[in-house]
């Protein structure tokens, strides 16, 4: 059997791949189109895996997906490709109308040709899972409860306006051509391999070389964080056991400010990498021009994903991020390499 990832050599999908290899012998295909965000050094250590295989190209290419398809007939394909980051989405949102939308739809299109002449038997099995976020429910007040599938989309900047319509179009393709779809929309990530661009990784590395810690506003913002590979295992039993036409949230119960996520990783790094003046971390801490449209909080109930498929995340955000920043301070090749190019364009573009 065959199982194809999109955007698989970004952060969630590469994990998603290397936590895959370690369980199971099955093959597995990444279609990637290596945006700034794609990195095939997430990928080095299962480059000669027989059970994986690279193919670079764009989603929207519909000749190259269909190829693929029929050479390998794959069981499911997990969409996890996008553009990913709000910021440049307020930037630039062309690029995420063309992926998070277009790329979306002609993928929903060569997926439903090819799931057409599937036989019965194989029709039963096969999936196809969309990735998304929390983000397209909008922003929640301080007293509100934490988002159910059945929350209204209410997104607020033009990535999760993306995202949602990227929901909606695989939603529609199950009601109109019965397109056996799942999708899962999960919290903010962090772990190893994320793109320095967003709040952990960019903080990480800003401590380390002595920069201020750009908070935006006044950090009082709240998100739900979670571990990457409880999410890539929340994403595996949404694929072998969930329902046809289902929303799953996954979330980590885990809701924190800004300013606490970033006062915990200073924390961090004064004990496994102490300043060199013995000071503290917490003294780059700078605030910055609020993002516009920024979200107030976001949390996930994830009840539904717990008691249908008996899924929890296993990481705490204590245990995790000590992982998360260990793995930062070790991994210097792929640190050094990650900040050459795109990370100092960027950098200058929404920073300075
Ligand atoms: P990422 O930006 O790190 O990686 C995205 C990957 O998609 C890159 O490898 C890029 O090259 C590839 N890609 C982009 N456009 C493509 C195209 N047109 N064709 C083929 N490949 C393309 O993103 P991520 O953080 O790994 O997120 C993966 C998915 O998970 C996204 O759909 C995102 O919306 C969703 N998500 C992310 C988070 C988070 O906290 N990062 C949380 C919830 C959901
Ligand atoms: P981010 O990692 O960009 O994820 P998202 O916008 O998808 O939630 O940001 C997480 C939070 O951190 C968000 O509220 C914005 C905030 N933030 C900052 O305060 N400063 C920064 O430099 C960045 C990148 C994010």
């Amino acid at each position: 059997m065959t199982i194809i990832v999109t955007g698989a050599a970004g952060f969630i999908g590469s994990n998603f791949i290397l936590n895959w290899l370690r369980k199971n012998n099955e093959t597995i295909i990444n279609l990637d189109n290596l945006t700034y965000a794609g990195n095939l050094e997430n990928l080095k250590s299962v480059e000669s895996n027989p059970n994986y295989k690279f193919f670079q190209g764009d989603i929207s290419d519909s000749k190259l997906v269909t190829s693929i398809l029929l050479k390998y007939k794959p069981r499911a394909i997990l969409h996890f490709a996008a553009e990913s980051h709000v910021d440049r989405s307020l930037h630039n949102p062309d690029t995420f109308i063309q992926t998070n939308i277009i790329g979306t739809y002609r993928l929903l299109e060569v997926a439903r040709t090819f799931y057409n002449k599937l036989s019965v038997k194989d029709k039963k099995i096969f999936r196809f899972l969309h990735v998304s976020t929390d983000e397209v429910y909008g922003s929640l007040g301080a007293a509100d409860l934490a988002f159910k599938e059945t929350n209204k989309y209410y997104p607020n900047n033009p990535y999760s306006a993306s995202k949602a319509s990227s929901d909606l179009l695989v939603r529609a393709w199950f009601h109109t051509y019965n397109l056996p779809v799942l999708i899962t929309n999960c919290s903010n990530n962090y772990g190893p391999y994320q793109f320095p661009e967003k709040l952990i990784p960019l903080c990480i590395f800003k401590a380390l070389k002595g920069e201020d810690l750009p908070i935006y506003g006044d950090g009082q913002q709240v998100r739900d964080w979670l571990y990457v590979i409880d999410h890539c295992n929340g994403i595996t039993d949404v694929l072998e056991s969930g329902r046809v036409g289902e929303t799953y949230n996954i979330g980590g119960y885990n809701e924190k400010t800004n300013l606490e996520v970033v006062h915990n990783l200073c924390d961090l790094l004064d004990e496994l990498s102490p300043r060199a003046d013995c000071k503290t971390y917490r003294e780059q801490i700078t605030f910055v021009k609020d993002r516009p449209a920024h979200d107030l909080r976001y949390a996930i109930n994830a009840n539904k994903i717990s008691n249908e498929l008996g899924w929890m995340p296993k990481d705490t955000f204590e245990s995790g991020l000590r992982k998360t920043v260990k793995w930062y301070l070790t991994n210097k090749v792929w640190t050094t390499n990650v900040q050459s190019g795109e990370y100092q364009a960027w950098i200058s573009k929404n920073y300075l």
